[in-house]
């Protein structure tokens, strides 16, 4: 392989409302608040391409400012809650919302407010919401009942909310498809998304159609969004009252963005399909050993739906990998074995590696 070009000064990277602009609600008078968030890495992936026999790519959402995709969605909430005036924002959030939201916040001087559920968030996202100084209020109760409590605040208190059923979420995060299609030159075949709230799956494909009408990219992928078995209310077609998963970022019942789920899938001739813990568990490992990407457990779930679901031979496919491994380290710890300590001399040493 031949280098590129060394010592070229390249154009930085200064966060999607700067790159992706012209394709987002902003003017001259917006704020940016901005981490350089987006232009994440989209890879090859050798091994799980030949397990599947297609061509498969992933798109590395962890490698975002706070460790996820939600941070495509936050800097446009934040920057336009700052243009409307707002002082404070409130989310609920398995984890990674509340992270972002978080950062985002504290970067634009803004009070932040968190509701979680207690006992199934992720405890690296719990760091990230106090370290940057948001207010974290752990609820006895899931992610459903807890954004219904955010909405309920919105419309008796001044603040903006910033889940995704705030619009300027998915239009954020919607820029996910374009630097995929700028990556590859045109839309992949299939593309294959862990579902939760339903926003992200709603956002890409909102991005690709938009691609498509301003004649970026020529065709459309068909949509796989995944859920989790124990949290798969739009597969069964009812809202679950008790949703359980390992994967607790995506531990929800009555997805926000129901409709736009249904509705990509339907129109893009794909489908929202359920994947067991089981099968989430060993994607995860699968992906942290053959690909050397850490993900966290929900973002395997678009790797575990691939692998279940399969595609047609030589497709080419996009995995969204939607959050940083290390967000969880209970999980990845949980899935590996931790050898015992041994004497800080050479021969015990030499034992352990069986050399
Ligand atoms: N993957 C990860 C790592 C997530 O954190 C989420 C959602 C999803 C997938 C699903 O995306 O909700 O747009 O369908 N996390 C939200 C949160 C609910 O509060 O952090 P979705």
């Amino acid at each position: 392989m031949s280098a590129e070009a060394p010592g070229e000064r390249l154009p930085a990277w200064r966060g999607i409302i700067r790159h992706y602009g012209a394709f987002l609600p902003v003017s001259e008078a917006t704020p940016l608040v901005t981490l350089n968030e987006g232009n994440t890495p989209l890879i090859e992936a050798p091994r799980l391409s030949e397990r599947v026999g297609a061509e498969v790519f992933l798109k590395v959402e962890g490698a975002n400012p706070t460790g996820s995709f939600k941070d495509r969605g936050m800097t446009l909430a934040i920057s336009k809650a700052v243009e409307e005036g707002a002082k404070a924002v409130v989310c609920a959030s398995t984890g990674n919302t509340s992270a972002s939201a978080a950062a985002y916040a504290a970067r634009a001087g803004l009070r932040c407010a968190v509701l979680i559920p207690d006992g199934y968030i992720a405890i690296g996202k719990l760091a990230q919401a106090l370290v940057h100084g948001a207010q974290v209020v752990q609820v006895r109760g899931n992610f459903d009942e807890a954004l219904r409590i955010v909405r309920d605040l919105a419309d008796k208190a001044p603040v903006v909310v910033v889940n995704s059923v705030n619009p300027h979420r998915i239009d954020g995060q919607k820029t996910g498809a374009f630097e995929i299609v700028d990556a590859l030159g045109d839309a992949p075949e299939v593309h294959c998304i862990p579902v939760g709230n339903a926003g992200n799956i709603t956002a890409y494909w909102r991005g690709y159609c938009q691609y498509r009408e301003a004649g970026l990219a020529t065709r459309l992928p068909r949509m796989l969004g995944f859920q989790a078995a124990g949290a798969a209310p739009i597969v069964e077609g009812r809202v679950i009252d008790r949703p359980e998963t390992v994967a607790t970022a995506i531990r929800i019942g009555n997805p926000a963005s129901w409709y736009g789920a249904s509705a990509a899938a339907r129109e893009s001739g794909g489908a929202i399909a359920a994947v067991s813990d089981e099968e989430i568990l060993a994607a995860y490992r699968f992906l942290a050993a053959e690909e050397s990407v850490f993900c966290e457990p929900a973002s395997a779930a678009s790797v575990a739906g691939l692998l279940s679901v399969g595609v047609p031979t030589g497709s080419q496919v996009v995995c969204v990998l939607t959050g940083h491994g290390l967000k969880d380290p209970d999980v990845a710890i949980s899935q590996v074995q931790v050898p015992g300590a041994v004497e800080a001399a050479f021969e015990p040493v030499l034992d352990a590696l069986g050399l």
